[in-house]
């Protein structure tokens, strides 16, 4: 069974990930290498500066794009399965979505979320609690370990709050002791998570999944969490889908 990577920025010319098609397909083939076979292609979407319609208008073009260069080209690896979504930036102030279908995880009911690194603000959980509910849409907080640093507990608190939240956790999670931990504090806490690779190019921050999760053996003895535990996150994940 392949992974699913919940998070990254494979699309091209769109955003500070994949600077063209060229880049893009090497992801693509490093991210097959690296047993994922379902990829989300998660632009990142600031409504603050751009509007909905404009967003979506700008991956459509930058997904044809990708299409069109896969369609013709001779991939001697099987290409993952890319579907749309987008990591839209949560701020103070926020409306209703008007294309909440389009800006979800294609073919999922989930949404995804990252928040501003900074302090954490009650506006932040209220945001995506009543847009989430709005659309109907399952709430996806994207590098949820990204905040560890400038979070208290009350904060991480008040968003695990939020009703039916997933947590997406980077891949890279098992490098630093710090989110090793959070990880495991979440898994014992039941609080569902996806994982995403969150990358963003072949060099600082390249397509990892099989590669790291391989090293969960060892995660699991530190951290006393039964590996089938593990597998079923995993098969949780191709549920989700
Ligand atoms: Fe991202």
């Amino acid at each position: 069974m392949g992974y699913v990577d919940f998070h990254t920025h494979i699309l091209p010319e769109i955003d500070d990930g994949s600077d063209s098609v060229e880049k893009s397909y090497m992801m693509l083939k490093k991210m097959a290498d690296e047993d994922v076979d379902v990829v989300f292609a998660t632009p990142h979407c600031l409504l603050s500066r751009e509007d909905e319609k404009s967003f979506l208008q700008r991956r459509a073009v930058s997904f044809n794009k990708l299409k069109t260069y896969l369609a013709n080209v001779q991939s001697d690896f099987k290409v993952p399965e890319i579907r749309l979504g987008a990591e839209i930036r949560v701020t103070q102030e926020m409306k209703m979505f008007e294309y909440a279908e389009a800006l979800s995880l294609e073919g999922t009911n989930m949404i995804m979320y990252e928040l501003p690194y900074d302090n954490y603000r009650m506006s932040y959980g209220e945001n995506i609690y009543n847009l989430s509910l709005k659309a109907k849409k399952v709430p996806v907080l994207a590098h949820a370990e990204r905040y560890i640093d400038i979070y208290s507990e009350n904060d991480y608190g008040d968003l695990f709050s939020i009703p039916n939240i997933i947590c997406q956790i980077s891949t890279d999670f098992m490098q630093s002791k710090k989110s090793a931990k959070f990880a495991a504090t979440l898994i014992d806490a039941g609080i569902p998570l996806v994982f995403g690779s969150d990358c963003h190019n072949m060099t600082t921050r390249p397509p990892q999944m099989k590669s790291l999760l391989i090293k969960k053996k060892k995660f699991c003895s530190k951290y006393k969490i039964m590996e089938y535990t593990m597998e079923e996150l995993f098969y949780f994940h191709k549920q989700l889908i």
